[in-house]
């Protein structure tokens, strides 16, 4: 069984299918009927993908395990496949991970064998899965699909785990992917052209902003003359096509990498972002606890009949 780490893992087909599952659950929500224990084990700061995950939780109707790391046995050296072990052993029937470290998955299959699955809620700079699958959403939202759709991905391209995740997943399933980096910003292992944000607003149907990755530079980047020289100016936001949206992650750092007038504008889906978040990752942890044989459709509360895209 494969644990939910990578989108480089699933298949078109799989991606497909969450998503569609995804917004079948936005339009008819379900819930489990069986007691299931669902583990948050976040080693990073987060408040959208740790709260939307609970959130998801909560309407599945799974008990949460919320793992303080401060207050732990971490902090006496236990290591991260102990502590999953431990929660395994406990009773946990699922584990959502966010590590700083872009291979922890590695650690945790190198030290031995876990009998229950993990998602992936932040690999170092490396992978941020369902951080992608909730922009896809969103993205299917808008236009049906990505075929051929011109995606800029504009920012700290090297530090982000964001920019790696969607870049390759939105190559697969067909969308035309550009990079947009201020100089010191690019990373070399992704293979998409780079434009400037003056050439991006011109082509893109999708801008995607990403902050400056501070906690993961050696060196405080300097931000004063960033937005007017790589950010999404309202001068360039007026050149984007009429159909463009602009999406972020978030946090955002308003009045760096966008002017802070557009982050609620009618062009942006940012908070539709996080909306959907809830949305993917009911569907994650739907498709995940399925395919481990965790539940079977017997345990899912039917929902009415389903209009999905
Ligand atoms: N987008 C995102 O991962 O936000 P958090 O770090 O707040 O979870």
């Amino acid at each position: 069984m494969k644990h939910f780490i990578s989108m480089q893992q699933l298949s078109g087909e799989t991606i497909n299918h969450i998503l569609k599952e995804a917004e079948s659950i936005r339009k008819s929500p379900i819930t489990i009927n069986k007691q299931l224990f669902a583990a948050n084990l976040f080693f990073e700061p987060s408040t959208r993908t740790k709260m939307s995950f609970e959130v998801a939780q909560k309407k599945l109707g799974l008990e949460m395990l919320d793992l303080h790391t401060e207050a732990s046995s971490l902090v006496k050296g236990e290591s991260l496949y102990d502590t999953s072990k431990t929660f395994e052993a406990i009773g946990a029937d699922v584990l959502i991970v966010r590590h700083p470290s872009d291979y922890w998955i590695d650690e945790i299959e190198e030290e031995g064998q876990l009998r229950i699955p993990v998602i992936n809620a932040g690999s170092g700079k490396e992978e941020h899965p369902t951080q992608c699958m909730l922009d896809l959403l969103t993205m299917y939202q808008e236009f049906g699909n990505v075929k051929r759709r011109k995606v800029v991905i504009a920012g700290d391209i090297k530090h982000s785990r964001v920019a790696r995740s969607n870049a390759l997943a939105l190559e697969k399933l067909g969308a035309d992917v550009f990079l947009s980096a201020a100089p010191g910003f690019e990373d070399d292992s992704l293979h998409f052209p780079y434009i400037t944000m003056d050439e991006a607003v011109e082509i893109a149907d999708v801008v995607m902003l990403l902050r400056i990755q501070h906690e993961r530079h050696i060196h405080k980047a300097e931000t004063f003359d960033y937005l007017s020289l790589y950010g999404l100016t309202r001068e360039r936001a007026a050149k984007m096509k009429k159909h463009a949206i602009i999406m972020h992650p978030a946090p955002i750092n308003r009045g760096v990498e966008i002017d802070t007038k557009l982050v609620e504008s009618k062009q942006s889906r940012i908070f539709k972002q996080m909306e959907n978040g809830v949305y993917v990752r009911m569907a994650i942890l739907m498709h995940v606890l399925k395919e481990w044989g965790i539940i079977n459709e017997n345990e899912i509360n039917k929902r009415q009949a389903l209009n999905i895209i």
